[in-house]
């Protein structure tokens, strides 16, 4: 049986009517069905998602959750670009066999994939907006790697943006470019991506066409992508050399690249009052390249309590989950929730003490709420 979130293949513009339909049809149901009768108002309006409905697999755990577009987060170094698809072009070079130029009407006719892929913000904090899931279709890069034809010894490719500045002290003129190693950009997951939740591209999330790099934290997933250069030597770019780098007290520094796991509450939201004797918390948990194992709740520094997660949680995507509370009298409370990956790495309960940036933030996410009677 094929779970929804494995890509749909070869699929093509045409059936967009379609799914418009069923996203728009399904606009209105949030989360587990029990909680239906909960309208979407109980999330903040950054974490508003929709049921992707699936026709293949009705077993609900194993449908994503998605962001729709005007809620999806957004982090631009510069002025997001206004580019025109007509005049718009894709080139491929560097260490290939036969350099390509594509059009945006070569990419839309090219064969396609439909997946869903969470990004997460290397400076994002843990419970904080800066993550958000969309259903993206696009390109596999490898595909138009394999039409260029690869040279030997070529160890990485770099994706460059449209966009350049003025802004955050960098030089005038610097391209938002970074660089992924030639291993991830010929994974079938990496994507170049046109359509966001089944719509072109907003301009603020690349128009007309960004790289995904699926599981690794969001600033390789190049928006406004205009060139992606196949090299052999290691890219000095300053987005990949100031920034996004880890950074020990010893002075090590090391490159960020995968989403550690991670997980939080869309409900109660920190500080919410809540007056009810049973409450659905509910949450998303995700582990980058890794699927999330387990995840656990606490209350008020009590024992960690697990949380049923689907037998087969994808990799990639997050995965909803929820808890029916049965609260045992009216306080106020601390809760708590963290997830494990399948390689067993947990949220820290503290953050490494010898980390000096304030990137891959990972510490379990808090609510404090209160509840009434
Ligand atoms: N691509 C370009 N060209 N310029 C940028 O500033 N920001 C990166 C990445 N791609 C960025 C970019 C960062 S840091 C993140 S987290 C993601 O885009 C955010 O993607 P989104 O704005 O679509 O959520």
């Amino acid at each position: 049986m094929k779970y929804p979130f494995e890509a749909e293949e070869g699929h093509t513009a045409r059936t967009i009517g379609r799914r418009e339909f069923l996203l728009t049809a399904f606009a209105t149901s949030v989360l587990h069905p029990k909680y239906l009768k909960v309208p979407t108002v109980s999330m903040r309006a950054d974490t508003a998602l929709i049921r992707e409905p699936d026709a293949v697999n009705s077993n609900d755990l194993f449908k994503p959750l998605v962001t729709p577009n005007v809620d999806f987060f957004i982090r631009n170094h510069f002025t997001a670009p206004a580019i025109r698809k007509d005049k718009w072009s894709l080139e491929i070079s560097g260490m290939v066999a036969k350099p390509l130029k594509i059009s945006y009407s070569d990419l839309l006719l090219s064969s396609s994939v439909r997946r869903p892929i969470t990004l997460e913000c290397a400076g994002n904090f843990s419970g904080g907006p800066d993550v958000s899931t969309a259903m993206w279709t696009g390109v596999p890069l490898e595909e138009l790697l394999k039409q260029a034809g690869v040279q030997a010894g070529a160890a990485l490719v770099v994706f460059y943006g449209a966009d350049s500045g003025k802004g955050e002290g960098v030089p005038l003129g610097t391209h938002f470019a970074r660089a992924i190693p030639i291993e991830k950009a010929m994974d079938p997951s990496t994507l170049l991506a046109y359509e966001m939740n089944d719509s072109p591209l907003p301009r603020e999330h690349g128009f007309p066409l960004r790289a995904l790099v699926s599981g690794w934290y969001g600033m390789d997933s190049v928006k406004w992508l205009t060139r992606v250069e196949v090299s052999r030597e290691p890219f000095k770019g300053l987005f990949q050399q100031e920034r996004y780098v880890a950074v020990e007290s010893s002075g090590e520094r090391q490159g960020i690249t995968r989403m550690k796991v991670n997980s939080k509450f869309l409900r109660p939201t920190d500080g919410e009052e809540i007056h009810a004797k049973a409450y659905g918390i509910e949450g998303v948990a995700w582990a980058g390249e890794g699927k999330v194992a387990r995840i656990e709740l606490r209350f008020d520094s009590g024992r960690w309590q697990p949380v049923v997660v689907g037998e087969s949680p994808p990799s990639m995507v997050w995965v909803p989950w929820s808890y029916p509370w049965s609260i045992p009298r009216p306080a106020q409370y601390l809760i708590e929730v963290r997830a494990t990956d399948d390689r067993g790495d947990s949220q820290p309960l503290v953050r490494d003490p010898d980390r000096k940036d304030d990137y891959e933030l990972n510490t379990p996410h808090r609510v404090m709420v209160k509840v009434r009677w």
